[in-house]
């Protein structure tokens, strides 16, 4: 039998690459505080990880969103269900996020954070998955180039399961994964 999964980045491989990600995103923001936005819920585990690497001061901030339909079938237009409560405008925004694909969802939240007139805005994610891309985005910040095979951990889930994972994981067999979605949860129990 295969392995359903295997560890595609170990904690310790995200723990360095986050670290290097803090100290040069602290070098290109000396002197200004940065608001950084997470989008719920996959990019919250970065968020956690990411600002304790920025030695500046800093604002976090959450939004959720939800595509109209599938994101594909919305062509990523989105519904802000919990929003920034601040005013954008002349703040250096950085949008965190645990993974780009296609990039629909994400380029429209893009535009309607711009519309708001922050002084900058740029997008740091954890994993990006650019042969996936549909919509032309290149984030500024970039954790690791990611296959185009599903992965879990770190904040990425499978029916809202494995974010708890300090590894992520490659899925190989979606399919075995569909069929019982706790067929990983062994994983949660072998200790680092
Ligand atoms: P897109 O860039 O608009 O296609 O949407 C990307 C979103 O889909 C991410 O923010 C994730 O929440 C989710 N996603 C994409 N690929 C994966 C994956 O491999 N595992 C878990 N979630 C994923
Ligand atoms: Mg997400």
């Amino acid at each position: 039998m295969t392995e359903l999964a295997r560890v595609l980045f170990g904690r310790e491989d995200i723990r360095h690459r986050v670290e290097e990600l803090g100290r040069t995103i602290t070098g290109d923001y000396v002197g200004r505080e940065p608001v950084l936005i997470s989008v719920l819920k996959g990019g919250t585990v970065f968020l956690a990880d990411l600002i304790r690497q920025i030695q500046l001061p800093l604002e976090t901030h959450m939004m959720a969103v939800s595509p109209y339909g599938g994101a594909e079938e919305s062509m990523g237009r989105v519904r802000i269900l919990l929003d920034v409560e601040i005013d954008l405008t002349g703040r250096d925004v950085l949008l965190v996020e645990d993974i780009v694909d296609t990039g629909l969802t994400l380029s429209y939240l893009l535009s309607i954070l711009r519309s708001r007139r922050p002084s900058s805005l740029e997008l740091c994610t954890l994993l990006d998955r650019s042969i996936r891309r549909i919509v032309p985005l290149r984030p500024r910040y970039v954790g690791f180039d990611c296959p185009d095979t599903f992965v879990v951990g770190y904040g990425l889930d499978f029916e809202e399961r494995y974010r708890n994972l300090a590894d992520i994981l490659e899925v190989s067999d979606t399919t075995a994964l569909k069929a019982d979605p706790d067929a990983l949860l062994s994983h949660l129990l072998v200790a680092g």
